[in-house]
């Protein structure tokens, strides 16, 4: 893992939402892993601006969305069909075509959950996952408990998610989600997290054993993810000055070379 300790949350979503820019410049017809939550709001947000200012196109741009609550109206404001509509997709030029978000409302939902997987194997699979982490280690909605292996499916969220999320235990009780399987497949990862709150559930992920206690915890085992945060939410990091002077020498790290070269001559 690449833990990327930045010092204010205005960094962090700019670093996370430049992974997302570079993509898209590299590969215009990039598959990308959405997440929804207050974290994701900073990242929407330059994303639509670099959208405006013409350094990124939508065009030909995938997008496959994490989970959805069951049983609400794509319109109701709680749902996150209303959430990525209102705080990204409506502002940028992505194809109605290109957007996928479990449906919330499905006859079947055994068959949603295999259609869903279906489509993201058709789709290519994911380029890159931005994910947000819950205060109990969650990602997705795949709470603690969560098989590390599960491929999309319904989960029954905790007390502790619906107060999160919703202010009471009275929001949907179950959701639609990519599992922890799915997610892992994603090319690349990149797990953003911002606040004191999340401190506890960084520094399990990425400090602590793999385990579905913590089910962030299974991306220790993925190869190509990057932890952006700040330093609120990295105050539990034993090591975090190891990775601050790892992101500070970072091209030094990359290239060696020209390290030593640098202290032979100077
Ligand atoms: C929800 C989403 C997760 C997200 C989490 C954190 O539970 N399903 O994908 O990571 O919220 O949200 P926030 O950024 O609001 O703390």
């Amino acid at each position: 893992m690449e833990i990327i300790i930045l010092p204010t949350e205005v960094e962090v979503y700019k670093e996370a939402s430049e992974r997302v820019v570079s993509l898209i410049d590299r590969k215009p017809a990039a598959v990308l892993g959405l997440a929804t939550g207050r974290t994701m709001l900073g990242i929407c947000r330059n994303l639509i601006e670099a959208h405006k200012k013409k350094r990124v196109d939508f065009s030909s741009v995938v997008s496959i969305n994490l989970d959805e609550y069951l049983g609400l109206d794509p319109g109701d404001p709680l749902s996150y069909h209303f959430y990525m509509q209102e705080n990204l997709f409506k502002h940028i030029n992505i194809r109605e075509e290109n957007i996928l978000i479990p449906n919330s409302l499905p006859d079947d939902v055994e068959e949603e959950c295999e259609n869903y997987e279906q489509s993201i194997k058709s789709k290519g699979g994911i380029d890159l996952q931005l994910l947000g982490i819950g205060r109990d280690g969650h990602i997705g909605f795949n709470e603690p408990s969560s098989s590390l292996k599960a491929r999309t499916r319904i989960k029954t969220l905790t007390d502790e998610t619906l107060r999160d999320n919703f202010g009471s235990t009275d929001g949907p009780r179950f959701a639609i989600t990519m599992g922890i399987g799915t997610i892992m497949e994603a090319g690349e990862i990149v797990v953003v997290a911002v606040g004191e709150e999340k401190a506890e559930a960084i520094s399990h992920m990425v400090e602590g054993p793999v385990t579905a206690s913590c089910p962030a915890s299974a991306l220790q085992l993925h190869p190509k993810v990057k932890v952006i945060i700040d330093l609120d939410a990295a105050e539990l990091l034993k090591r975090k000055d190891y990775y601050k002077w790892v992101w500070e020498h970072k091209q030094a790290v990359e290239k060696p070379q020209l390290l030593y070269r640098k202290k032979r001559f100077s």
